[in-house]
């Protein structure tokens, strides 16, 4: 299936037709591309989590068109998460919630919360509108990429990547290079105040802004988040960070940093923003060059820069 791109109204719709029909459908988000499927068809579900080759423990999260669709999937919300979905949404941030009983176990990975995202993307938003019109209740949607890979920013990278994972009446929405780059913020939202598990573009500060002082605390034994795991957004290239590059190597880092010697230049972004929305592509032009060794010189500096370094920490872990 070659990607659809800038779809149509009519070819959007029959996306969702599609969505409805149990097939699986990759869409673009602000964040990244997700591979999409019915939230409550199991069969269209046990799919992505064998397209991905994604271990089946490891909980979905179910992207909903509003606001007005979050008491479906989710019960007991704190006022604070409230707060948070209509300052943020839709917007680059997940909210873990306590599960309603239309949340099943191979949504939510067996755990008693369910993560919701509304997406800030034109497409995202009509494919989650018209699934909506037809009877749907929610799209599940991992970054549509590999298990362990890096997310694709792209409808190219996800016809690469999965292409020969994918049935031919599955269908690729292309909408572009995402806008942000990098995955959404994950909040968790389970206790008395919010806790962030995966930084994002939504920031902590941005968050106290809204909630007020966050104090970090563990959540290992409450929850399990496989992005936190140890390896992950890795390309085939090894990834080094903040050393000297040799010739031969890949090399990522702000644009005043300039390329050493026989390196070749992956990257060279303005601003973090700019770092955040490049950084997938760069790491995947490293393995299309078929490089061994990519060394990035991570941003500095709090809110992206710190969930830049987040992803980077995963992709050079080994
Ligand atoms: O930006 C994003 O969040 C993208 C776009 C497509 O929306 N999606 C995404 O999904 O990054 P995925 O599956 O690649 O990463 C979602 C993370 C996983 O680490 C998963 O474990 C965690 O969210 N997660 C989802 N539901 C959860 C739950 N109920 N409890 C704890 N963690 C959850
Ligand atoms: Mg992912």
């Amino acid at each position: 299936m070659e990607p659809k791109a800038n779809p149509s109204e009519n070819e959007i719709k029959d996306a969702a037709i599609a969505l409805k029909e149990g097939k699986l459908v990759a869409f673009p988000t602000e964040t990244v591309y997700g591979l999409g499927a019915d939230a409550t068809n199991e069969k269209a579900i046990h799919r992505i989590f064998s397209v991905k080759n994604r271990p089946t423990n490891h909980p979905l999260i179910v992207h909903i068109s509003s606001i007005n669709y979050l008491d479906k999937w989710a019960i007991d919300i704190p006022g604070y998460a409230v707060k948070l979905a209509r300052e943020f949404w839709p917007g680059p941030m997940t909210l873990i919630l306590k599960r309603s009983s239309l949340a099943k176990n191979f949504i939510t990975g067996g755990q008693d919360c369910v993560g919701i995202r509304v997406p800030a993307n034109r497409i995202a938003l009509k494919l989650l509108t018209h699934f909506e019109q037809l009877g749907g209740e929610g799209v599940a949607a991992p970054s549509a990429n590999r298990f362990g890979a890096v997310s694709p920013t792209t409808a190219e990278s996800v016809s690469h990547e999965l292409k020969s994972h994918l049935s031919l009446d599955d269908l690729i929405l292309d909408g572009g290079q995402s806008e942000i780059g990098i995955e959404s913020t994950i909040i968790e939202c389970l206790s008395e105040s919010p806790n962030i598990l995966r930084p994002g573009f939504i920031s902590k500060e941005i968050v106290e802004g809204v909630c007020g002082m966050l104090h970090l605390r563990s959540t290992e034994s409450l929850i399990k988040v496989p992005g936190l795991m140890f390896s992950h957004y890795a390309p085939l290239a090894e990834v080094v960070l903040d050393t000297s590059a040799s010739p031969g190597d890949g090399f990522l880092a702000m644009s005043e940093i300039s390329t050493p010697l026989g390196a070749i230049r992956l990257g060279a972004p303005t601003t973090i923003e700019h770092y955040a929305k490049i950084l997938y592509s760069a790491l995947r032009m490293a393995d299309n060059k078929r490089l061994n060794r990519v060394v990035v010189i991570q941003p500095s500096g709090s809110g992206l820069a710190l969930a830049i370094r987040d992803r980077l920490s995963k992709a050079a872990a080994r």
